[in-house]
Parts: structure tokens; C-alpha cells; sequence
């Protein structure tokens, strides 16, 4: 079973994974991001959804293939990442969530996590990036769009409408 290097997923930010204690704080982290809750169910975040997306698995995949990590500087966390590896398949890492600290939106900060991710992904003998996100959310598809993912398929799902995308790698 292969196992990745949080602390390769970025050469800026102290990567590591998330564990209970830090709950709270991604709790504050998430909330500085309402709009987004709005897009995905179009409610406010919950501490429980938090406990839940940190065990939530893709179907066929195992505990040792999540990556649940947070982006640190100086102590302060910056961004969230969930990476499963090898999913829909073995050349396959897929984002089933990132979202950057609100109060630091639109400083660069997405774009370079995400590119310092794929560089390491890259040398880690992926082939590509997937990812899902709302439709009705402009500000995640332009961003993913700028960071070259392209559509692929809508599926419906329970929280709506949403748009498959890949990065070729
Ligand atoms: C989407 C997100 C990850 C971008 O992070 P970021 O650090 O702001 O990204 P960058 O600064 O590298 O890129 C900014 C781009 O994101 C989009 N964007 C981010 N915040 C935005 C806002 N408040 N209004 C409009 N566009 C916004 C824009 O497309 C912008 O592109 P531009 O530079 O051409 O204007 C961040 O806004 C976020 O965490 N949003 C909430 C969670 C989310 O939507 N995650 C992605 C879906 S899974």
C-alpha cells in the first residue's frame, strides 16, 4: 500500500493531516467561507459535517487512501485538502474538497497550493487530477477553470448539480 508525504504536498506550507483536536479550528477556518455552504446543501456548516467529511470515503476506498490535511504558515492554517488516492482509479488523485481561508481570497493563495500539489501528484506517477464542484458555484468553476480542469460530466448528486473535472498531469 502506497502512502504519500503530506509534507511534499506543498513547498510553501507545512502540510499535515488533520486530526480531532483540530476540529474547532477548521470549524472557524470553514466559517469564513459561508457562500460556499450556501452552493453545497444551502446551509451553514456544522462541526459535525466537519467530523463527517474527515472519514468520508469514496466507494472501494480505505482509510490509508484519505488525505485530510491542512495547509499551515506560521501556525495558521491557511487552506484545507481532502485527497483520496487513486480514485476513480489507480492513475487518479482526486480533490473531494479545498477551500482557501476566506480572508485571504484572491491573493493567489488556491492557485499555488494547487499547483505545488500537482507538481508532487506529477512526480508521484499520477496521470491526472479530479475533482467535482457545484454548478451553480461561478467562483469555483472560474477558479478551477484558471487551473486548468476541464469538465468532463454533470452528474446530479444530493446536494444538486455538479460538474466533474480533470487536470491532465
Ligand atoms: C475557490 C478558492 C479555493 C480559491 O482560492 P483563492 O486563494 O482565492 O484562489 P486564487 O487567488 O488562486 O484564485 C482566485 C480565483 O478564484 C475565484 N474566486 C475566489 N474567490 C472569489 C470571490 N470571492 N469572488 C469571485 N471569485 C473568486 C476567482 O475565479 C479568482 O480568479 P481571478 O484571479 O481570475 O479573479 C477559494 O475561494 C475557496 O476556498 N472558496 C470556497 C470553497 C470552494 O469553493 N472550493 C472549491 C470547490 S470544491
Amino acid at each position: 500500500m502506497r502512502r504519500l508525504e503530506t509534507e511534499r504536498f506543498s513547498e510553501h506550507y507545512m502540510v499535515r493531516e488533520i486530526v480531532e483536536a483540530d476540529i474547532c479550528e477548521v470549524f472557524a477556518f470553514c466559517r469564513t467561507n459561508p457562500f460556499f455552504y450556501e452552493t453545497v446543501g444551502g446551509r451553514s456548516v456544522t462541526q459535525e459535517d466537519i467530523r463527517r467529511d474527515m472519514r468520508l470515503l469514496p466507494q472501494g476506498k480505505e482509510k490509508d487512501d484519505k488525505y485530510y490535511t491542512g495547509f499551515y504558515e506560521n501556525g495558521h492554517l491557511t487552506a484545507v485538502l481532502d485527497l483520496i488516492d487513486g480514485y476513480p482509479d489507480e492513475e487518479t488523485a482526486f480533490i473531494g474538497f479545498f477551500m482557501v481561508d476566506g480572508t485571504q481570497a484572491g491573493q493567489g493563495t488556491g492557485t499555488r497550493i494547487i499547483s505545488e500539489l500537482c507538481d508532487y501528484l506529477k512526480k508521484m506517477g499520477f496521470l491526472r487530477v479530479r475533482l467535482a464542484y457545484a454548478r451553480d458555484n461561478p467562483q469555483a468553476k472560474h477558479f478551477w477553470i484558471k487551473n486548468s480542469f476541464d469538465a468532463i460530466e454533470e452528474i446530479s448528486h444530493i446536494y444538486g448539480e455538479m460538474v466533474v473535472a480533470e487536470r491532465s498531469l
